[in-house]
């Protein structure tokens, strides 16, 4: 049985992450981290685990492991998978995999050196619509894709979490061009076939979100030092690109997470999965079905633990993740300077 400590047991912990593990064969979560300690150990009773720590020193120095998976704010992936690596821990990490590319490259270099695997959670490639997706353009079904437009697109959808998590620049490394964007770039791009980046240009925006304020659900914001709003272009070798539109508080007509995939025998929406052919002067139209299949977090975490026991190919390869981030780096960067980034 492969043992798992989990760091940072807030919501995606909670949601996620500990109902799927508990669905995940050959692998159990043994150990939760969290300075909110009480909230660890409610966890904890509700999933059986029983070791319960305030830091990630304590676990490491307190229990055998296998692996670590880092649900942790933002800013603390680096060091908590630095940490677990150097204690010979595989690493599962929640996006986004670090929160600038020096220490996306430093995480990449203490796993080749030591041998161990490292996995960003982009459950997006799990799901079934992508899975299905991603066979009919490896294929070859809609010829070469050479752009794919992406929006993650919120009214209102402030993420609130645990002491301005999201909100704090600090501690999240930038606004939803990080955060939204790690998934919403990352799907786009390996829909494509990650190709090769050589250059970026984007533009930010603030000014519409208050500074602090209360969701819905009553949560509470009191910093809120991110970008509103970012739009970018992402150029890739032989012509290709990606576009993105991103905001967690905009007047956007519709909250909307969704790409569109333009190939030269066919275009395709995901995650809606409608397709577009030529018919004669014309196109058709038509839904893909998808089947039933299961959860992809299940999906994503049982990988993992294949992975680990080393009966799969990766699916999300590490240095997938380290381009990912030079890609959104290079973005921030474009933004701040108002020049094209070059790769
Ligand atoms: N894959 C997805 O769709 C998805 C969705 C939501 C969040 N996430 C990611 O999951 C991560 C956590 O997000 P969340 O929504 O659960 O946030 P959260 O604020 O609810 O939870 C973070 C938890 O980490 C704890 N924490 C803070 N400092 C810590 C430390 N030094 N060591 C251990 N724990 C610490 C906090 O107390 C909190 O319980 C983020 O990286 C986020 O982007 C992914």
């Amino acid at each position: 049985m492969i043992k798992i400590g989990l760091i940072g047991a807030g919501k995606i912990a909670e949601t996620f992450h500990l109902p799927a593990w508990a669905q995940v064969v050959g692998a159990e979560v043994v150990a939760l981290v969290d300075p909110r300690i009480n909230v660890a150990k409610k966890l904890g009773r509700e999933y059986g685990v029983c070791n319960i720590f305030s830091t990630i020193d304590n676990m490491l120095n307190s229990i055998k492991l296998d692996a670590v998976d880092i649900c942790s704010p933002h800013i603390f992936h680096a060091d908590h998978a630095i940490r677990s690596l150097e204690s010979g821990l595989h690493c599962i990490i929640e996006k986004p995999f670090t929160t600038d590319k020096k220490n996306a490259l430093k995480i990449a270099s203490e796993a080749e050196k030591r041998g161990l695997i490292v996995m960003c959670a982009q459950h997006q490639r799990f799901r079934p619509e992508s899975i299905l997706l991603k066979s009919k353009i490896d294929a070859g079904e809609f010829g070469e894709i050479y752009h794919v437009n992406v929006e993650a697109m919120a009214s209102r959808g402030i993420p609130v979490q645990v002491a301005n998590s999201f909100t704090d620049k600090r501690l999240s490394g930038g606004g939803p061009l990080i955060d939204q964007g790690s998934h919403a770039i990352d799907i786009a791009w390996w829909l494509m076939g990650c190709p090769s980046p050589s250059s970026a240009f984007a533009v930010m925006h603030d000014g519409t979100a208050p500074k602090m304020g209360t969701t819905k659900n009553g949560a509470e914001w009191t910093v809120y030092n991110i970008e509103d709003f970012a739009t970018g272009i992402i150029r890739f070798k032989d012509n290709k690109s990606i576009t993105i539109r991103t905001s967690y508080f905009s007047n956007c007509a519709k909250d909307i997470f969704s790409c569109e995939i333009l190939g030269t025998k066919g275009g395709i929406t995901w995650p809606d999965t409608i397709i577009t052919k030529p018919y004669g002067n014309n196109v058709r139209r038509k839904k893909l079905k998808i089947e039933e299949s299961s959860l992809a977090s299940v999906a994503e975490l049982s990988h993992f633990t294949s992975l680990i026991k080393g009966t799969d190919q990766a699916i999300v390869p590490l240095q997938q993740s380290v381009e990912l981030i030079k890609m959104i780096d290079g973005l921030y960067e474009s933004a701040t300077t108002e020049q094209i980034f070059h790769f």
